[in-house]
């Protein structure tokens, strides 16, 4: 029973310790193509802060993939949006696997420690 318990606790450490690698791969892609520079962490300046889109795209990481892809409406400052819109032109050649971190980073990133 204890070892089965145990191989679980090691699986779901195991799981987290990939998605954080998972998500590096989005901090960097956020850090390198510039959304640095209109999208801090806590406050909303050009856009909206990192914590303010993890809130709202909370639980909808579906929704800001295809956001991010140029499919879905804008939902924090869609009347800024025109601002937004070319930005994402820097990301329009990513792979699947990569919109996915950068969602998960947004989403994820205001509930580190480190952040
Ligand atoms: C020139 C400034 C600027 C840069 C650079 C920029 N953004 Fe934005 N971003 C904005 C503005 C303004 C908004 C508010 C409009 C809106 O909410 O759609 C926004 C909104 C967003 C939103 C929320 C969309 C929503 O549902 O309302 C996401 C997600 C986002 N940006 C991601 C990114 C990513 C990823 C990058 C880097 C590729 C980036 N932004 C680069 C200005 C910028």
């Amino acid at each position: 029973m204890i070892k089965k318990v145990l191989i679980f606790v090691f699986l779901m450490a195991g799981l987290s310790l990939l998605e954080a690698v998972d998500n590096s791969k989005g901090a960097t892609i956020f850090n390198e193509r510039g959304c640095v520079m209109c999208h801090a962490n806590d406050v909303d300046m050009i856009g909206p802060s990192i914590r303010t889109i993890g809130i709202r795209y909370s639980g909808n990481e579906n929704a800001l993939v295809s956001y991010l892809k140029g499919q879905g409406q804008p939902i924090i400052y869609p009347e800024r949006d025109a601002m937004m819109r070319p930005q994402l032109m820097k990301i329009g050649n990513l792979y699947e696997e990569e919109y996915r971190s950068l969602a998960r980073y947004m989403i994820q990133a205001f509930m580190r420690v480190d952040f």
